[in-house]
């Protein structure tokens, strides 16, 4: 686990994401009060954070399990100037430490999967407050019947992936209004994810040559960059906005 934040210490982002799509997931939020309460859920090192704050005059929670992500994201807080409305904390998804009906919104990019998408999206309601809206990126088959390789590597890695049309239904179930959804486009993985990472798997098999534990796991990380150049127009991240009835 160490050596896996080895890899991805100080990336401009823990997953695939861009400003413009946050923004465009924002733009969606019709009804949001002028200074909205937001949670920020898995802000890993808060690309997305920092966003909010400034499209929003909200005041912003975000949490994270990785203490050292958070550090860093303090740190880019305070550089902001935005410390009195952006709190960093240390909170699990799975136990969130706040009263019932404390958020207009809801916002996690790239960290539902931790919990599962359904159950992320029933845990999370209760701390909404009536109409309030929750915004979701979720990795997602986009298309049927992908090629072998790529349906076993993603069994392996996610097996719980859905299509969006199944997503869709459970947005429906958990009893939200959908208000929108769309397809993170490929520079979102490549820009400040893949590009830096592969960046950093090149200086570390140099660092780690004689040590066949570490340079497997960095062939790990890098099949997953093959595995997208090969087959994303098979799958991708959705953002999927959602608010509650
Ligand atoms: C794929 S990363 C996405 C991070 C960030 N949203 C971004 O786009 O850069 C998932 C994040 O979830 C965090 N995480 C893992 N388990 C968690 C938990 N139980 N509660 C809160 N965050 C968690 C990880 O530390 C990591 O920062």
């Amino acid at each position: 686990m160490d050596f896996f934040f080895e890899i991805h210490k100080d990336l401009p982002r823990e997953g695939p994401g861009d400003s413009e799509s946050t923004r465009r997931a924002f733009r969606k939020l019709s009804a949001l009060p002028e200074e909205p309460v937001i949670l920020n859920v898995g802000s890993g090192p808060g690309a997305q954070t920092l966003d909010l704050a400034e499209i929003s005059d909200g005041v912003i929670y975000a949490v994270d399990t990785h203490q050292p992500f958070l550090d860093r994201l303090q740190e880019k807080v305070i550089a902001s100037g935005m410390d009195k409305r952006i709190h960093v904390l240390h909170q699990s998804m799975k136990e969130l430490q706040f009263p019932p009906a404390s958020f207009d919104l809801i916002w996690s990019e790239g960290a539902i999967y931790i919990m599962g998408f359904e159950a992320g999206l029933r845990a999370w309601k209760p701390l909404l407050k009536p109409g309030g809206y929750i915004a979701i990126t979720e990795l997602t088959w986009l298309k049927p019947d992908p090629p072998a390789e790529v349906k076993e590597f993603w069994n392996e890695g996610y097996p719980s992936m859905k299509s969006m049309e199944e997503n869709l239904e459970i947005i429906h179930a958990c009893d939200y209004y959908l208000i929108d959804y769309f397809v993170l486009p490929n520079s979102s993985w490549t820009d400040d994810y893949y590009q830096p990472m592969q960046a950093r798997i090149s200086m570390l098999r140099e660092q780690y040559q004689s040590e066949p534990d570490r340079l497997q796991q960095l062939d790990f990380e890098l099949e997953e960059i093959n595995i997208f150049n090969k087959y994303h127009e098979w799958y991708g991240y959705v953002f999927y906005i959602m608010q509650t009835k």
